[in-house]
């Protein structure tokens, strides 16, 4: 039988933006890691942007102490754009920051305690409903053949399922330590091969107790059911209170899958993901892909 009550529409997205972004220091002393720009838009932009194709109305920052630019990001800017006005320069280049008013909310993660602690932060906005968590350092970019990006397709697959989604993706067995793991279920038919029943999560298991080389990879649809479970939660890993344990407790209880994303993945939490989504996305561009392809060819001549 089917469980309505777990297939109610998601509205909200989640994004927890109040680490210290200690990898990417000093550059994210005086900014949020997320506001670093891949060419001309910073991450948070992308993560948005993302979170609106698949259909999600409200945003919901959870920051920190000197993270106010990402809300000033998506604030009018009368003086920039009066000027612009002035000069008749275009204002297109802005459009993709204009949001709703109302639409924007943002609390605060007091202590970074960890990604299950951020997004307990956002209990009350969240309320009773269903919602979407993306993280914006992990960039996650659909192919051009309409099938759209992560958290889109993550909902198609949530209004077919219902409960749980997780987004996963294969690493090389020996790097699971540094992440989520899942361990996989059956596969669902129909799906082509993307969905996947979750039996069990574990959070930076050793490599030899992994049960998969499958990771957790930056996207969520969770019911609301996981802030009564963080609200309890002890520490876990790092010391920190981990969304993974959380998520682990409603295995059994709830329909719990994960979707395989088509598409591609960087890693821009770590300096080599974050030039290569530079790199990957600048040869791609085309006003300035021809330009940056020959300049490669020089720099590695
Ligand atoms: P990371 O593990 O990438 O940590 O967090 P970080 O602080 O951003 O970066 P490093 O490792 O120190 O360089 C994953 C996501 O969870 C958020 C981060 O902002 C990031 O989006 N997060 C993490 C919080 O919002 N609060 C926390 O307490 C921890």
């Amino acid at each position: 039988m089917t469980d309505h009550s777990l297939r109610k529409p998601v509205r909200k997205a989640v994004f927890p933006v109040a680490g210290l972004g200690t990898r990417f220091l000093p550059a994210t002393k005086a900014i949020p890691k997320e506001m670093l720009p891949i060419i001309d838009r910073p991450l948070i932009q992308y993560a948005v942007d993302e979170a609106r194709e698949a259909g999600i109305e409200q945003m919901i920052f959870v920051t920190g102490r000197g993270k106010t630019a990402m809300v000033e990001h998506f604030d009018h800017a009368f003086e920039l754009e009066a000027t612009l006005r002035e000069r008749d320069k275009a204002l297109d280049a802005l459009e993709p920051t204009r949001i709703q008013p109302g639409n924007l909310v943002a609390v605060r993660q007091q202590v970074p305690l960890g990604l299950g602690h951020a997004i307990w932060c956002a209990r009350a906005i969240v309320g009773d409903e269903p919602f979407a968590i993306i993280l914006p350092d992990e960039l996650m970019i659909g192919h051009n053949d309409g099938t759209g990006g992560c958290m889109k397709q993550m909902m198609q697959a949530y209004n077919e399922v219902g409960g749980n989604l997780i987004s996963v993706l294969e690493v090389p067995h020996e790097k699971v330590s540094s992440y989520g793991v899942i361990a996989p279920g059956n596969k669902l038919d129909g799906f082509g091969g993307t969905l996947t029943e979750v039996n069990g999560l574990v959070e930076k298991p050793k490599a030899e107790d992994a049960p998969s080389n499958l990771i957790i990879s930056g996207r969520y649809i969770l019911q609301a059911d996981v802030m009564r479970t963080l609200e309890n939660q002890e520490k876990g890993a790092g010391g920190e209170i981990q969304l993974t344990d959380a998520m682990a407790k409603m295995i059994g209880h709830q329909p719990f899958h994960a979707v395989t994303f088509n598409g591609r993945r960087f890693d821009c939490g770590s300096k080599v993901g974050f030039v290569e989504a530079t790199l990957a996305l600048a040869l791609e561009r085309p006003d300035i892909g021809e330009a940056v392809r020959a300049m490669a060819k020089r720099l590695l001549a």
